[in-house]
Order: structure tokens, then C-alpha cells, then sequence
């Protein structure tokens, strides 16, 4: 809590420049409280003004909002459009064709310009490659790729067919590839090769090939890999075929699958509170419009501008802002394949200079790590390097905390850029709540207002509001065109998870604590209310990291799994875990703690390796025997129990539990 608390005790303002206010789209509070108060007065006016005025239709919409089966509300229902059309042929229609979409630098820093029209033309060939494939309409592909203009290219070929892509991280195990591909009951995989990253390859197609001989994965037909590195990898005839293979003989040409406004786009896994990961799905439409405006909107993103976000494709953020919105937008942007302390710490403000990156939209992880390098090697410091490209500044994924805010503002901005600290989910599709750089005061650690037409709000556990300064549950009272859909194979889950009959079934419960400042109405994030750890600014699900556990079954008996705070990465995953062995001490717990990591790593991957492990006889319980998880955070913090133990079924084992092993 401290966090907060200095978060709620900030009082440093910083205002736009005029310069700054000048420029931009949204100039001014008075433009955006004008925006706010249009939504307000005519709600599906203001929505369907922007979808006509944003986007490109095949079919014009009748019917902007049908509420008719909340909550399952449908957008633009009976509009037409393609999402590939509405990023690459708009371009070429606006006299973009030429303008670099992308500029792509590779692990070892070289460098790839690929023009609106180069983009294009890739993205119709390998769109005709699928459907020569026989992928059509409707079918579900998945992407399993490292950053790279194929990546992009491989989930626009799929929006221009219809086809519905669901991207997977690159860091997730087989085990995942394959929970993924049985769920989505996908037909085909896009991978490459092997990756790059940090001077390393590593492999990638051999972890879709575990993924396939794990078994369920019935509906795959096709493994298109994409030659990254070149190396010698095991190529199944009949099922795996070389991307350009597929591409070669197409033709750069072809005409976009028409599809309703609310054909999945995509479909994009994330942790929930249950152990397994829910499959977000996102519309055509609406997402499309919400991408390309918020680009607009919180980037303030011009024709000249070069946008760097760092995330990765595997994640929304590299969905909405990698892949969708800034070509909707017809903005240049750089996508980096690599790692930002490869060659050196110093690799982001390198290539800022180089590439004189204009936004630059990153994690708040990454700061911190950053900060922490700079300090012990002052050649990677931000001031080595000339930011002086930079107008605006981006933050995602997790708190900012003020002293990271600080620092960025300072070394990274030079003062002058304003930060705009985005709260978001992979349910909301794109920005919620965020300042804009030319209209809000800012506030170091607030994620500040919503934008015009989000309504959010705090209530309390029944759904009723609560004024502001006072802490509670975020939600937003009316549905918004970028909002997930339904979790794909399970609306019940969707309803239950997102739209609980305990807040009275017409609130979007977004997951996360929030209070409000009492005078300027300010958000702040206070962190999720659920069973879901934030870790370098991946969701991870405790229960997901504890059925990876139990999985374990010759060696766990039992498993649970809390958050830490942790200076760098947000938040650390501690596990608590009883053995089917007397509890080991010493070096035998050191080496099954690591088993058990590795395990972990393989169930899941890399990133839901557990930073501690403590090894008990028992977890503390209950007399009916539910785990006492506030008191597991306890320990986990090295806080000393002051809670009332006396409903404790074994309180003796709190002491054991906090011996680190
Ligand atoms: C957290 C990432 C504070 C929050 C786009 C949310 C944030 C979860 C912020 C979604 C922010 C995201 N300030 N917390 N600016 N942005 N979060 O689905 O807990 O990976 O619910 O989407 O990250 O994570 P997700």
C-alpha cells in the first residue's frame, strides 16, 4: 500500500505547454469536457459520428448500439467493413502508398523500411496463400511468432480473409500453444523458424511441433513458418510449409472478405481468476474504431510522427498498438525485434535517436529496469543519447509509480513531453483512461480521466457509487464499441466474469480497486481486486500458477500462490507449497524449488516462474479448510502477522511458512 499512499499524496501538477496544447487534436480541457458532454447528451450519436467519420464502410450501418441481449451488445451490427482495408487500401486511397508503415530494426540492429504499399502487397499475397491453404472465412488461426513485419503482415492477411487470429506470446510454453490451439479450435499456426533475441536464437517451431504431439489438436491442418534465422528445423510434409512458399506464387492483389461489423477479429487469451485462461473476443468494428481514434486522441498522433510501442504482438497492446492502430491511423511506425538491454541498457534511447522516434509507448517495468541499469553504468543513461525527437510519452500495463514518472518525465521527456499513463485491459480493447497530452494537467502515478465516451466510475461491492476520495471497484456504467465481446466458448463465463449479478448485472467489472481525488475526480489504479498478479506487466492468473503446481502430482500435494510487491517488476509470484515428502530444508529445498520453477516454466512459460518458493507441512487454514491467502500475502511480504489468527485450524505454521528455505 505504500505505493499508493505516495500516489495519493502527490501534489505536483504538470500542465501542457502551450506549445503542446496548441498542436494537438484535443486542445484544452474545454475541448475535451465539449467531447465529454457530447457523449453524454447523445450517446450513440457521438459514436456513430466517429465510426462514419474513422472508418471506411463497405456497408453503411443502421443501427449504431443494440442493446437488445445485453450484456452481450452488439455495435455497428449491421454495418460492413474489413479491417485490413481500413489499415493498408485506405492508405493507398489517402496517397500513403509510399510513406513507410513500418521501419523494423532486427536484434543486431539492421534495419527494414516497408512502405503502405510494400505492406499491402505482402499482406494480399500471403491472404491469397491462405486461402489457397483452404483458410476461409471464420476459421481461427493461430499466430505464434516473434517480432517481426511478418507478424503484423500474418494478422492482417487473416483480418483481410476473415479469418479470426488469436496471437500467442512467444514466451509461452507447448503446453500453452496446444491449450490454445484445442480451445480456439484453430485450423492453421503462423510461427517461424527460431527467434532472436539478445544475440541468442531460439527455437520456436519446435515448441509448435511439442505443442502438436501433445495430442487434441484435430482441427490443424497447417504449420506456415516463417525463415527467420534459417537453421536446420524438422519440416512435416504434408502439414508444414515455408511462408514464402504460401506467398511465392500469389498474386499482390485480393479483394478484402466483407464481413459485419461484429465478426470476430480476434481472439486473445489473458488470465482470469479461474485456471484457465479465457479467450477475449474482440469485433471488427468497433476495435477498429477505438484503435484508430485513441491513436489520435492520447498520442495525438500527426502524419509526421514516428510511433515506437515497445510491446510485443503477443499481447493487446501489441494488437492495438502495433498492429491495428497505427497503420489505421497511417502513422510510421518502428517495431523492434529485440531486447531493450541488448547490446546494452542503452538500446531504447540508441535507437530513439537513430530513428528520431516522436512517441514512444512503453511499460512502466521497463523504466524501472532502466532506471536501475543507468545508475550502475552511467553509458546507458538517457542523457547519453540526443531525445530531443521526443513529443510524447506513453505508459501501460501496470502503475506507474511517481518516482519512475519522475524519472521518465525528467531524462527520457527533457521536461517538455507530456506523459500520458494509459489504463487498459485486454477486455477494453484500447485506452480507457488516460490524459491527453494537450489537455490534461498531469499528475505523476494517475491515469487521471476517461477518455470522452467511457463511463467509468467507482461503486461499492453492490454496484452503488461512491463519492470521490473514497476507494472501491471500477467500473464502466455503458458498454463502449472496443469492449470484448464474449469469451470465446463461454458467454456464461463472460457474463459472470465481467457483468457480476451482485453489482446488479449492468456495470462492466473491470477487475481493478480505484479511488478518485476528491478534488480533481482523478483516477487512481489501486490494483486488482481478483485472484490476478500483475508481473513486469503480464497478467497472471495465482490460480493458473497453482494448477501448474498440483500438476506436479508425484512430488505436490497442495499449492497456493500469492503476489509480492516488488521494486522492479510491480509484482513477484511467491508459491507455497506442500510436498508428498517430509518437508525438505537446505540444499534439497533449493534444488526442488528449482525443479519445480522449471516445471512451472514448461506448464505455462518462462514468465510464470515463481521468484520465491517456501515449502511447508501444511498451508494455513480455517477450521473448514479454506486457505488464508491474506495471511500467505503477509508472509510473502515479510510482515510480521497481526491479524487475528484464532479461527486458525494449524497456526504453528504461519512460523514455518515465513522461514525463507
Ligand atoms: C493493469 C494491458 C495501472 C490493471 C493493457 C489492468 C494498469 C491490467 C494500467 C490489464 C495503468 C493496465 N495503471 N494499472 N496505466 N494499465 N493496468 O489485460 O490491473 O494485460 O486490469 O492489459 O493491467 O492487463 P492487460
Amino acid at each position: 500500500m505504500s505505493g499508493i499512499q505516495s500516489v495519493l499524496q502527490e501534489t505536483r501538477v504538470f500542465n501542457p505547454s502551450a506549445e503542446v496544447q496548441q498542436a494537438a487534436a484535443i486542445s484544452g480541457m474545454a475541448s475535451y469536457k465539449a467531447l465529454c458532454a457530447q457523449a453524454d447528451a447523445d450517446y450513440s450519436g457521438f459514436w456513430g459520428n466517429l465510426a462514419r467519420e474513422k472508418l471506411l464502410w463497405h456497408k453503411p450501418f443502421t443501427e449504431v448500439l443494440d442493446e437488445s441481449n445485453a450484456p452481450f451488445y452488439r455495435w455497428f451490427a449491421d454495418g460492413q467493413l474489413n479491417a485490413s482495408y481500413n489499415c493498408l487500401d485506405a492508405n493507398l486511397i489517402n496517397g500513403n502508398g509510399d510513406k513507410t508503415a513500418i521501419v523494423f530494426e532486427a536484434d543486431d540492429g539492421s534495419v527494414t523500411n516497408v512502405s503502405f504499399r510494400q505492406l499491402h502487397e505482402r499482406v494480399c499475397k500471403l491472404a491469397n496463400g491462405l486461402k489457397a491453404q483452404g483458410i476461409k472465412k471464420g476459421d481461427r488461426v493461430l499466430i505464434y511468432i516473434p517480432m517481426s513485419v511478418e507478424g503484423v503482415v500474418a494478422m492482417q492477411a487473416c483480418a483481410r480473409i476473415g479469418a479470426t487470429h488469436s496471437v500467442v506470446f512467444g514466451g509461452f510454453s507447448a503446453k500453452s500453444v496446444q491449450e490454445r490451439v484445442i480451445d480456439a479450435g484453430a485450423v492453421a499456426i503462423i510461427t517461424a523458424d527460431e527467434q532472436v533475441r539478445g544475440g541468442k536464437t531460439l527455437p520456436i517451431k519446435a515448441i509448435v511441433d511439442e505443442a502438436i504431439s501433445m495430442g487434441g489438436c484435430e482441427a490443424l491442418k497447417t504449420v506456415i513458418v516463417y525463415r527467420r534465422t534459417g537453421n536446420p528445423i524438422n519440416m512435416q510434409a504434408g502439414r508444414d510449409i515455408w511462408l514464402h512458399e504460401v506467398e511465392g506464387p500469389q498474386s499482390a492483389q485480393c479483394e478484402p472478405e466483407w464481413v459485419d461489423a461484429e465478426h470476430p477479429l480476434f481472439i486473445l487469451y489473458t488470465s482470469g481468476s479461474t485456471g484457465k485462461p479465457k479467450g477475449v473476443q474482440h469485433s471488427t468494428g468497433g476495435y477498429l474504431l477505438w484503435a484508430k481514434t485513441t491513436m489520435q486522441w492520447t498520442f495525438d498522433a500527426k502524419p509526421n510522427d514516428l510511433f515506437w510501442c515497445t510491446a510485443d504482438i503477443g499481447w493487446i497492446t501489441g494488437h492495438t498498438y502495433v498492429c491495428y492502430g497505427p497503420t489505421a491511423a497511417g502513422i510510421t511506425q518502428l517495431v523492434f525485434e529485440g531486447v531493450p538491454t541488448y547490446p546494452n541498457a542503452g538500446r531504447f534511447w540508441q535507437m530513439i535517436e537513430k530513428h528520431k522516434v516522436t512517441l514512444f509507448y512503453t511499460a512502466p517495468t521497463a523504466i524501472r529496469s532502466l532506471i536501475k541499469a543507468s545508475e550502475t553504468d552511467p553509458n546507458v543513461h538517457p542523457n547519453k543519447s540526443d531525445l530531443s525527437s521526443l513529443r510524447i510519452l506513453g505508459s501501460v500495463g501496470e502503475p506507474i509509480n511517481p518516482e519512475a514518472w519522475m524519472w521518465y518525465h525528467k531524462h527520457v521527456g527533457g521536461e517538455r513531453c507530456p506523459i500520458v499513463d494509459t489504463f487498459w485491459q485486454t477486455e477494453t480493447g484500447g485506452h480507457m483512461i488516460t490524459p491527453l497530452p494537450g489537455a490534461t494537467p498531469l499528475v505523476p502515478g494517475s491515469c487521471t480521466l476517461p477518455l470522452p465516451g467511457i463511463m467509468a466510475a467507482i461503486v461499492d461491492e453492490t454496484g452503488n457509487d461512491l463519492p470521490n476520495g473514497q476507494g472501491g471497484v471500477l467500473v464502466v456504467k455503458r458498454p463502449w464499441p472496443s469492449m470484448i465481446r464474449t469469451i470465446w466458448g463461454d458467454p456464461e463465463r463472460f457474463k459472470k466474469s465481467y457483468y457480476p449479478a451482485e453489482l446488479g448485472g449492468k456495470l462492466y467489472l473491470a477487475g481493478d480497486g480505484a479511488i478518485r481525488d476528491k478534488d480533481t475526480g482523478y483516477f487512481t489504479i489501486m490494483g486488482r481486486i481478483d485472484d490476478v498478479l500483475n508481473v513486469s506487466g503480464h497478467r497472471m492468473g495465482t490460480m493458473e500458477i497453482e494448477s501448474a503446481l498440483v500438476a506436479k502430482s508425484d512430488l505436490v500435494a497442495e499449492a497456493a500462490v500469492v503476489g509480492r510487491p516488488d521494486d522492479l517488476t510491480g509484482e513477484a509470484i511467491v508459491a507455497f507449497v506442500v510436498l508428498k515428502r517430509p518437508r525438505p530444508t537446505g540444499d534439497e529445498a533449493r534444488a526442488l524449488a528449482k525443479e519445480l520453477r522449471d516445471w512451472v516454466a514448461k506448464e505455462i512459460g518462462p514468465i510464470a516462474k515463481p521468484k520465491d518458493i517456501r515449502f511447508g507441512d501444511n498451508l494455513p487454514k480455517t477450521r473448514s479448510g479454506k486457505i488464508m491467502r491474506r495471511l500467505l500475502r503477509a508472509i510473502a511480504k515479510g510482515e510480521a502477522i497481526t491479524q487475528d489468527v484464532s479461527t486458525l485450524e494449524n497456526p504453528a505454521i504461519l512460523e514455518q511458512l515465513a522461514e525463507n528455505n
